[in-house]
């Protein structure tokens, strides 16, 4: 792909995205009510949304942002230093803490803007990265803005990641980075290992949660790393959103008070941004009060990843689940838009993930599953899916 050098060459550059069919289109959902959705007209069974909980829609949470809107106001007005930190911030901060059992919590205002704002200032052009190579987008722009040396392994290669740990000189900071929950391929980051790994090489380790909590903890459903049971240790920041399984908007990033002191003085995309709003805000503490108090929702998903990957394997469909994100590796950019369409128009909407979101030749259907389905939706699904595997 030739670079855009001038205006005159955006439509060039567009067509030759097109004709590679690699041009990306926004698709409009008008009346979502889960798991269905109204997409451009036409009502399709949703398999690509992230809010596996179906908590977007969950009254209580509505009724929390109605309430607080109702009470504070639709905006804050200001960032968090300069007037924009409500009771309510300090609610939900202190609320996460307590969740995620650690010393102190930061909420940022995206999941884009917590992986930048972390890595970008908390690693500097002294220090090295190590970064999974399938880490997601937010987490490689950190580290590029860091400008701190980055070295990515192969994925899940622990030995490849020793082997560079070992070869970076001792006085060097080292930070491991990784998604806990892969967001593209749904397979999960072996945490133990990698913070012994950590401990061994006096490294940070930076956990992005995105995709595990609500989903993965024994005990309060906080995220991958509570499996672990290792509880919190200081050289580990775990990040995470709320608009994914907790169904809003926004992340936060939960580790020791003096990390996150750090974030507060020096962290751009926290200093320089507006505050999240109250509704939001209260809509997030509302959903991590109910995924503690009750696992149902949670359990409910669960079931129906173990039923999905029970009826594919009767039907052939060679697959073993660990998330909720179930990668159909197609490969080649146009076959996987062919099959989204496909789908589309036997009423499932199935997003085709093509480069550079996923490597070259790596293009795929990324089928998410929810709380909310039935089990018999999912077996109209994988009856109009495996047909076009072949
Ligand atoms: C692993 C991971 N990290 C970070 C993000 C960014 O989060 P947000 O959508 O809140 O910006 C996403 C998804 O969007 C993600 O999948």
């Amino acid at each position: 792909m030739s670079e855009v050098t001038h205006p005159n060459d955006l439509r060039k550059t567009l067509d030759a995205l097109d004709s590679e069919s690699r041009l990306r289109r926004l698709k409009t959902i008008t009346n979502p009510l889960r798991p269905q959705v109204e997409l451009e007209g036409t009502r399709v069974l949703d398999f690509c949304n992230n809010d596996y909980l179906g908590l977007s829609q969950h009254p209580r949470l509505i009724e929390a942002a109605r309430e607080a809107t109702a009470r504070y106001g639709v905006g804050t007005g200001g960032s968090r230093l300069i007037g924009g930190t409500l009771d309510l911030h300090t609610q939900l901060e202190a609320a996460l803490a307590r969740f995620k059992a650690t010393e102190a919590a930061l909420v940022f205002n995206s999941g884009y803007q917590a992986n930048v704002g972390i890595l970008s200032s908390l690693i500097n052009r002294h220090d090295v990265v190590f970064a999974d190579k399938l880490n997601h987008a937010s987490l490689v722009d950190g580290a590029l803005l860091s400008r701190g040396k980055v070295v990515r392994y192969p994925h899940l290669d622990l030995e490849a990641l020793e082997k560079h740990l070992r070869n970076t000189p001792g006085g060097k900071r080292k930070f491991i980075v990784t998604d806990t929950v892969f967001s593209m391929d749904g397979d999960l980051a072996p945490l133990s290992a990698l913070s012994e790994l950590a401990d061994r090489y006096q490294a940070w380790l930076i956990l992005d949660e995105a995709h595990g909590i609500g989903v993965f903890g024994p005990h309060h459903r906080s995220g991958l790393w509570e499996e672990t049971g290792l509880g919190p240790k200081a050289n580990v920041i775990q990040m995470g959103t709320f608009s994914k399984a907790l169904g809003g908007f926004g992340a936060y990033v939960a580790a020791s008070r003096d990390v996150i002191q750090t974030l507060i003085q020096f962290s751009r995309s926290f200093i320089y941004s507006t505050s999240l709003p109250p509704g939001v805000i209260a809509s997030n503490l509302a959903a991590i009060e109910l995924v503690q108090e009750n696992g149902d929702l949670t359990q409910a998903l669960w079931d129906n990843i173990r039923y999905f990957e029970s009826q594919a394997r009767q039907l052939g469909l060679d697959i073993m689940l660990s998330s909720p994100i179930i990668p159909i590796i197609v490969g080649d950019d146009s076959k996987t838009m062919r099959f989204t369409q496909a789908l589309l128009d036997a009423g499932f909407y199935c997003q085709g993930i093509r480069p550079p979101t996923v490597p070259q030749g790596t293009s795929r259907l990324r089928l998410t599953l929810s709380a909310l389905h039935q089990h018999q939706q999912i077996d109209q699904l994988l009856a109009c899916l495996l047909p076009l595997l072949g």
